[in-house]
């Protein structure tokens, strides 16, 4: 049976998308076999990040209306063997509601060893349906007291719908640039702000995410692909200490 975990953060733009189609492709690489969910209806993004947009017929509220069977709306990442993409709808309106989600995952839990499900930015009812089936989530934040005020808001309402084991992504971190903000005395100060505990940062680097805007995996000798790797490690539960 898959482990499910939603990626979110409250405020839009921290990275999500991002992080999800970059964890995906660590988790294949170590072995597992991955499904991402796109739940940010009407902004999908993640059949971009994995070059399947030129392919999409179906999507998830055609599962749900019936249109096709699950298996019709989920695309192969062709460049990445065993990382599954099923898209969200083009039409906000077209949104799944929470109980439709968690029936749908529970099916298809148990062809993945790994089900990662992107969210929308807020704590709408997009961030609570893709929430709603998850055994876990992970808060992806940057070091700016705006974002981390997100995540202590969607941390809230993940523990009211009862997904209480949170994990936090400090992403696009510049060493530099944290210092010359001053904000928070240190990392430390960050991670109690978010209130989750920290699974690991991915520093910021163009290069390996300018390969998901082309619809590449993130992949290869980068900065970013290193730290993904160590987290997707985390993620199963493997104890790789933490770079801080
Ligand atoms: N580690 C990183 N280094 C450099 N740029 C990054 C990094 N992570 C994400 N970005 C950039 O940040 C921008 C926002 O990323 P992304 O779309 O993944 O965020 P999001 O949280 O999914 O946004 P939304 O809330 O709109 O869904 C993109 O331009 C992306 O390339
Ligand atoms: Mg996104």
């Amino acid at each position: 049976m898959g482990k499910v975990t939603v990626i979110t953060s409250g405020k839009g733009g921290t990275g999500k998308s991002t992080v999800t189609a970059g964890l995906g492709a660590a988790l294949v690489r170590r072995g597992s076999r991955v499904l991402i969910i796109d739940c940010d209806a009407g902004m999908r993004g993640i059949d971009l990040m994995l070059g399947v947009s030129g392919e999409l017929v179906f999507d998830i509220a055609d599962i749900v209306s019936g249109n096709c069977p699950p298996a019709g709306a989920i695309y192969p990442c062709k460049t990445v063997p065993e990382l599954f993409v099923l898209p969200a709808p083009s039409d906000v309106r077209d949104e799944v509601s929470p109980y439709i989600m968690k029936q749908l995952v529970t099916v298809l839990k148990r062809y993945y060893d790994h089900i990662l499900i992107d969210c929308p930015a807020g704590i709408g009812m997009g961030t609570q349906s893709a929430a709603a089936p998850a055994d876990r989530a992970v808060l992806v934040a940057n070091t700016e007291p705006l974002t981390l005020r997100g995540c202590d808001k969607v941390r809230q309402m993940l523990c009211d719908i009862g997904v209480s084991e949170c994990r936090l992504i400090i992403n696009r971190f510049v060493e530099r640039s944290f210092r010359k903000l001053a904000a928070f005395e240190d990392l430390d100060a960050v991670i109690d702000k978010a209130g989750a505990r920290l699974l690991g940062i991915i520093p910021e680097d163009g290069a390996a995410v300018g390969l998901a805007q082309k619809g590449l995996p993130i992949e290869g000798k980068h900065k970013a692909v290193y730290a993904l790797d160590r987290i997707a490690a985390r993620l199963d539960g493997v104890d790789v200490p933490l770079d801080l």
